[in-house]
């Protein structure tokens, strides 16, 4: 089954386990039947050996020509050096809605069962901007920008979201009791928006309160609207819901473009030995596809996935299994013939 349109989508194999993800992921995708020519971003490596910045290395403008791009992950300096590209990436392409589905993958254990979660976080504000400077030694002022364009076209995108998607209700998560101006008016921007959409309810809950109740009892939620660092780190506490970050996807959606691309890391410490997990780049490619068109194929690729993790008989070694990254993909491509 061959889909009759085809795509030119820029991908980025990333760092570490990046090219052995990205590869097996290519590889569903063809076995799939969708028509992709990959427009690949050449390694890190290869392109700072040329005396060149990753950022200035055309990537961007790749991007912005087809519209859609595939990322694995990349490695970021802690406290000094470079700025993120991940960061970057998103400033530099206005990708402002990030978009983080979380649900159970049965056979994969988890404190929960049945949690279906859908995270909006905006994208480009915030402390997260890493505006910060030093005004004298020893004092550093980091700057929380909020805007009412930003915080409205977030909220437009989630409750848009919530009515394509029949989701019920939304929680707008914040601190305005305390960042009563910042927080204040990413809260009012979104009641205006959330005015106009009778079919979804409207609730807000403080961030610190919406952490313990996440863990208590994740089923009371549907979807999260979240400024940008309360939705980093609440992202990835709903991941820990249902086993961790080798199984939840990530989109980040702009105007012009959109870049898909798996939560975790570039896992260090097993790059290289050919047994990382795929599913978290797979599931953003499954993403990826709904977003192009290719439901079709996207819902045989998540079935596929699905029936694998159910037999349980071919899963990689963070999710208790002993097969390599190749197996796994082998494992999903034989059960998309069936
Ligand atoms: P990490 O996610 O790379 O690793 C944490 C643990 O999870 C490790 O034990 C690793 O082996 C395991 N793990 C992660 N992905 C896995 C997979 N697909 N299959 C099997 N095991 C997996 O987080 P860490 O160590 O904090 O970060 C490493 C680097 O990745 C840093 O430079 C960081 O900046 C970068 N990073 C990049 C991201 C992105 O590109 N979107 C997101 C998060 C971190």
């Amino acid at each position: 089954m061959h889909s009759l349109m085809t795509h030119t989508i820029t991908l980025i194999p990333g760092d570490g386990i990046g090219p052995e993800i990205t590869s097996a992921v290519k590889r569903v995708l063809l076995a799939a039947g969708v028509n992709i020519t990959w427009e690949e971003i050449p390694a890190r490596e290869e392109i700072e050996k040329q005396g060149l910045e990753f950022m200035k290395a055309g990537v961007v403008e790749s991007i912005r020509k087809n519209r859609v791009a595939l990322k694995g992950p990349m490695r970021t300096a802690i406290a000094g050096g470079a700025p993120s590209i991940n960061v970057g990436l998103r400033q530099a392409l206005d990708l402002y809605a990030n978009l983080r589905p979380v649900k159970n993958l049965q056979g994969v254990q988890s404190r929960y069962q049945d949690v279906d979660l859908v995270l909006v976080r905006e994208n480009t504000e915030d402390l997260y901007a890493g505006l910060e400077h030093t005004v004298v030694p020893g004092v550093v002022e980091s700057l929380k920008i909020i805007t009412e364009k930003a915080s409205t076209r977030i909220a437009r995108f989630a409750f848009e979201y919530a009515s394509k998607y029949s989701r019920k209700k939304i929680h707008a998560i914040h601190k305005a009791n305390i960042m009563k101006l910042s927080d204040g008016l990413f809260l009012s921007s979104i009641r205006k928006v959330a005015a106009e959409y009778a079919d979804v309810e409207y609730k807000e809950m403080i961030i610190d309160n919406a952490c313990m109740q996440m863990v208590l009892n994740p089923h009371q939620f549907d979807m999260l609207l979240l400024t940008n660092l309360y939705g980093d780190i609440m992202s990835d506490l709903a991941a820990g819901l249902v086993g961790g970050l080798g199984v939840v996807p990530s989109g980040n959606i702009g105007q012009e473009a959109a870049l898909f691309e798996s939560v975790h890391g570039t896992a260090p410490d097993i790059a290289g030995k050919g047994i990382a997990n795929p599913t978290a780049l797979l599931m953003s490619a499954i993403m990826m596809l709904n977003h192009i068109g290719e439901a079709l194929a996207a819902k045989r690729i998540e079935d596929s996935l699905y029936k694998v993790y159910r037999e349980g008989k071919t899963l990689t070694r963070d999710v208790g299994g002993t097969a390599t990254t190749a197996q796994f993909a082998d494992a999903v491509i034989r059960t998309l013939g069936h």
